[in-house]
């Protein structure tokens, strides 16, 4: 079932704690929001964002797609899917071979309701300012506000009793600073294709994984304001995408269903990689072991580093998946993975 919901971003200031190795500018004691336009930008605002705080608040629409299993859901837990960087909701049900790709037929056959919604600007969902407005934070708390939603039977009457978030590469970011801001808002997180090692990731926007999508696709993308990115070509998504055991089937389906992502999210989602001390339900991350922009191309042991993040989780599981690039479900390796959260979150699922 399709759904356009209205939500109001920022309706709270998110009172921010500071983080070591963050700056500290002398704003830093602020505990209300900048009244900030687009003219008003200055180190404040810079050291705002590196907070999380809340710049600007507006109503956006959140599209929005729920699948529950036929005959019905065998849990009470729905799971809340959030997309990567340039993808949209499409992401997790892949129309190529989708016994082998989509995460929802996966899910819904093991008897798992799912939520998967466009990023405010990505998708159908509203495309507000790219740099001041679409920022990490906003997706934050739109997962929280869905979280409650789906709690309360807003959404479809039904009260679901657990959220279970899911969320690849920019997704996970929210994901984890949920985790921090929110720490009961997901009652499981699963993380896909996500690292708190960030070497890698600014060198790569800059070499040209990304650019001005109306500039790029004037036909495709025209209608986009300014500072919407998206890949420019079929190379750079496969360079930073996949890698190793993959079928080559997947790319042309994958390139067709390229979205944009913008600036505000390339400067805000580090900022979201935070520790989450009070999070106490169960986390797994997965990581491709060749995700050339989360690792550099050899991940190593850089998963591992989930148990220093979530000090206080009831149950960490850490895998990496061989010959695999950072959209893991794009790879031979995918069904693993589905099949490994799907006994991941059975485990925890009361
Ligand atoms: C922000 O603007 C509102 C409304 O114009 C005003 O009441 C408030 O004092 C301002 N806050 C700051 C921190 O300047
Ligand atoms: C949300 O969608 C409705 C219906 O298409 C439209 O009338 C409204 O202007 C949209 N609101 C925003 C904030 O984009
Ligand atoms: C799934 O992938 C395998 C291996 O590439 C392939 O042989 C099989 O036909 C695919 N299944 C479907 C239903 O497309
Ligand atoms: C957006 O809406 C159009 C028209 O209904 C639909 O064809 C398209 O698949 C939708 N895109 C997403 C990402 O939901």
């Amino acid at each position: 079932m399709l759904h356009l919901i209205p939500l109001f971003v920022g309706l709270l200031a998110v009172p921010w704690t500071p983080v070591a190795g963050l700056p500290s500018g002398p704003s830093s004691k602020r505990t209300s929001p900048i009244n900030f336009t687009v003219d008003s930008y200055s180190h404040e605002v810079f050291y705002a964002l590196t907070r999380r705080e809340i710049l600007i608040t507006g109503t956006y629409n959140v599209s929005a797609r729920t699948c529950i299993p036929k005959g019905g859901a065998k849990s009470d837990s729905i799971q809340l899917l959030a997309h990567g960087a340039t993808y949209t909701k499409h992401m997790w049900d892949f129309a190529y071979q989708p016994a082998n790709y989509s995460w929802v037929k996966h899910m819904n056959e093991a008897g798992y309701a799912t939520m998967a919604f466009d990023l405010i600007g990505a998708g159908n969902s509203s495309r507000p300012d790219a740099m001041h407005e679409v920022q990490t934070q906003a997706h934050v708390e739109t997962a929280r506000q869905f979280s409650q939603a789906l709690k309360a039977g807003h959404i479809d009457g039904h009260r679901w009793k657990r959220v279970i978030f899911v969320g690849f590469s920019i997704g996970a970011s929210v994901g984890n600073s949920l985790a921090t801001q929110y720490p009961t808002a997901a009652d499981q997180l699963i993380l896909l294709g996500h690292s708190w090692y960030h070497d890698y990731i600014y060198p790569a926007l800059l070499m040209m994984l990304r650019a001005e999508a109306r500039e790029i696709d004037p036909k495709r993308w025209g209608f986009m304001p300014k500072l919407y990115t998206t890949m420019p070509s079929l190379a750079t998504r496969q360079f930073s995408h996949l890698f190793g055991n993959f079928d080559h089937g997947v790319e042309l389906p994958d390139w067709r269903d390229l979205d944009a992502d913008t600036v505000g999210e390339a400067v805000s989602f580090t900022f979201h990689g935070t520790p989450a001390p009070k999070y106490k339900n169960s986390v797994f991350l997965a990581l491709g072991n060749n995700d050339v922009t989360f690792c550099g191309i050899d991940c190593g042991d850089k998963h591992l580093e989930v148990y220093n993040k979530f000090p206080a989780a009831a149950d960490h599981l850490a895998r990496t998946y061989p010959n695999t690039g950072h959209n893991i479900l794009l790879h031979r390796t995918g069904k693993q993975l589905m099949s490994d959260v799907t006994g991941f979150i059975r485990k925890h699922d009361s």
